[in-house]
């Protein structure tokens, strides 16, 4: 680890794989490895265009980039993509398990049908990327994997019923804790909660103004604000870290 701390915060000769790249979050994290100096596999299942656009900003500005056509949800498709980003770079030193979809329903009407598509991207899409990530990791003797979960993973959040989301995030927190302490000797493990941004995924309710004037800074994140987040999860600036959640929702949980 360098000494002086903004070298710290070099990503150069660093391989890093983010999930959902094509939007919001994902993409946000993925500008800010690759401004870092990282290659990036960025791993999508639709948007195509938005990661396309991304690689070749990327490509312009000399860093090696790929987009991989990945459902998080299909454990074979992402073994399969793993195999693939290892014979692209060789390596992968940083994994983010970001994809996500929240569906906001009371249980009450939630038909099996959505349930079980709940719970496939959300923690079955976390638990496949963490399993085959990490049999790398711990072949490669190193790895750092940092999940996207939410504040709602610690909260009731209040704007809407949504029971399922709220505790697939409690889940993938939890999750990730254990597998900082189950993989202490080759890897680390952090997870990071937002609570509004203005994503696809944060858009919507028609009281949402009233929501975010309850947090203490009074408004919706922009999704840029991640990026300085991300990447000293992902970088030597946080060495000492791991099995932790931090919580980036403008003062929301307090
Ligand atoms: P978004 O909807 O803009 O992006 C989600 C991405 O996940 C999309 O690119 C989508 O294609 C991808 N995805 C969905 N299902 C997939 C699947 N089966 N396989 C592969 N990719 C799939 O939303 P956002 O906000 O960027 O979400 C990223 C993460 O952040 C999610 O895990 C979400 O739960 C979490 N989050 C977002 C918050 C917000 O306010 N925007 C708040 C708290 C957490």
């Amino acid at each position: 680890t360098p000494t002086n701390v903004l070298q710290q915060f070099q990503l150069q000769g660093k391989v890093a794989v983010v999930t959902g790249a094509a939007d919001g979050i994902g993409l946000s994290v993925a500008e800010a490895f690759a401004e870092a100096g990282a290659h990036v596999a960025l791993w999508y299942n639709s948007n195509e265009a938005a990661v396309e656009q991304s690689v070749r900003i990327a490509e312009e500005n000399g860093i090696k980039t790929a987009a991989f056509k990945v459902d998080v949800s299909d454990s074979s498709q992402v073994q399969k993509n793993i195999i693939k980003v290892l014979d692209t770079f060789g390596k992968i030193d940083i994994f983010v398990a970001n994809a996500g979809m929240g569906i906001s329903e009371p249980i009450l009407e939630q038909s099996l049908e959505v349930y079980r598509k709940q719970m496939s991207v959300n923690v079955d899409g976390v638990v496949f990327c963490a399993k085959f990530a990490g049999q790398v990791f711990q072949k490669q003797g190193f790895g750092n994997l940092i999940i996207t979960s939410s504040m709602s993973g610690h909260i009731v959040n209040v704007p809407v019923d949504q029971p399922v989301y709220n505790a697939t995030k409690a889940f993938v927190t939890h999750f990730g804790k254990c597998l900082a302490r189950e993989w202490r000797e080759f890897a680390r493990v952090n997870i990071v909660s937002p609570g509004f941004f203005d994503t696809k995924m944060g858009a919507g309710d028609s009281n949402i103004n009233e929501v975010y004037r309850m947090s203490a800074l009074g408004r919706q994140g922009h999704v840029k604000e991640v990026k300085g987040l991300y990447l000293f999860l992902a970088s030597d600036a946080s060495s000492y870290m791991t099995g932790s959640d931090v919580i980036i929702d403008g003062g929301y949980v307090l």
